[in-house]
């Protein structure tokens, strides 16, 4: 019977990785990954997370289960983390948090439930976007369309294309906004853009989900969330899909979660009750360490400011990388301008660099970046910085 089976195609951005690990060259740079890297391209564990671990080691006393949606705790915390507590007390029962494996296990249950219970919803992703989210949506049996989000040209939002796009989204179908840090680009909505989409959601009737895996490596944790708060006050059906691998360097542990909002709580726990049905036949129950880890850090105040000053590092180191790179473009002669660089936010940026620069850079320079032209900030350090600038100069000129 498996005689039958091709091979299924590389991952394209773990097989860049795969060259670059066997690539001799020493001065070789890796922008491709989708990890944070510190200024030595390392990817730490917080220092908290470590002190959250040794204590949950040393109170620990069993491996039992979790709930299907995890700890209450846990749900409580994240919901304040990701609402704010205003929205968290106007919203009261009617907005619910669960514990997932990762984002990308949230973004899978939202999709088994409305394959399950809502078939005929439309799912409209970005162009571009994280490529998963086709991927889970494909995985799901469900339909996706696309709508214009990025100007290649310009290096900038396509809002007008955005907004035409959305004019057609029929009543149920599912609008997937990246809360902040838009995975490849780097280029978000600003508040004003926010208030339009939550308006025309609205006016459709169509259903926000937004994905949420960057909170805190944009402008700060309350500030990244100002766009989807907007967007839950107006929309009472809201999905929202929480990672913490980026913003506690939880990578591997698996931690995310899903927050749903309903009209009334009676329908919100018919919904969860499903999505308990999806968990159970998937993964059945989260893997409990990251889970604890989060909740620990979010539950306990000096642990939180500790968290707090460390994302805010993070997000300091990513900011100062990108006007570093910015200046140093300039200062080696770039004829181009790359001062859309420095109004990205988070981790990603769409260089503007096309597929024969990226590949001259790649097979002439030892540097590594994805076809699309998306670097990783964070894969910049004041060792490679020259070199890279230098380098992308003379591929452009
Ligand atoms: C836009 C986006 N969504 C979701 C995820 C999922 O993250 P995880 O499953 O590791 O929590 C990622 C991770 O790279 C991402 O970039």
């Amino acid at each position: 019977m498996f005689e039958n089976i091709k091979s299924a195609d590389p991952d394209p951005i773990l097989g860049l990785t795969e060259k670059f690990n066997l690539d001799q060259r020493l001065n070789k740079i890796n922008l491709s990954v989708g990890v944070y890297q510190d200024s030595y391209g390392e990817t730490p564990t917080f220092d908290v997370v470590r002190n959250a671990e040794k204590l949950l080691l040393n109170n620990a006393s069993t491996k039992s289960y979790k709930p299907i949606i995890g700890d209450e705790e846990f749900g409580l915390l994240v919901k304040n983390l990701v609402l704010g507590k205003i929205i968290t007390k106007q919203r009261g029962n009617t907005a619910k948090t669960i514990h997932t494996p990762g984002g990308t296990g949230a973004l899978r249950v939202v999709m088994d439930y409305f394959s399950k219970f809502h078939k005929d919803s439309v799912f409209w992703i970005s162009k571009p976007s994280w490529p998963n989210h086709k991927q889970i949506t494909n995985a799901s049996n469900l339909n996706f369309n696309e709508y214009s989000y990025f100007n290649f040209e310009e290096n900038g939002l396509d809002f007008n294309n955005m907004l035409n796009d959305l004019s057609r989204i029929k009543r149920g179908d599912v609008v997937l906004l990246h809360g902040c840090c838009h995975n490849p680009t780097g280029v978000d909505l600003n508040q004003s853009q926010w208030e339009t989409i939550s308006d025309l959601l609205l006016d459709k009737k169509a259903i926000p989900l937004i994905d949420f895996a960057y909170q805190g490596f944009g402008d700060g944790i309350n500030e990244d969330s100002e766009g989807l708060r907007k967007i839950v006050q107006k929309n009472q059906e809201s999905i929202i899909c929480s990672s913490f691998s980026k913003n506690f360097g939880l990578y591997s542990e698996r931690v995310g979660a899903l927050t749903v909002l309903c009209s009334e709580n009676i329908l919100l726990e018919n919904v969860i009750s499903q999505m308990k049905v999806c968990i159970r036949s998937n993964y059945s129950n989260p893997p409990s360490h990251g889970g604890d880890i989060v909740k620990l850090i979010l539950s306990d105040s000096t642990m939180r400011k500790e968290w707090e000053k460390e994302l805010n590092q993070i997000r300091n180191r990513m900011k100062n990388m990108r006007n570093d790179l910015v200046l140093k473009l300039q200062k080696f002669n770039s004829k181009k301008d790359f001062s859309f660089i420095k109004s990205q936010r988070g981790m990603f940026s769409m260089s503007g660099l096309n597929l024969e620069q990226v590949k001259e850079l790649r097979e002439n320079y030892a540097i590594y970046i994805v076809d699309s032209g998306r670097i990783n900030i964070a894969g910049i350090n004041s060792n490679n910085i020259d070199r890279l600038s230098e380098s992308i100069v003379s591929v452009i000129s």
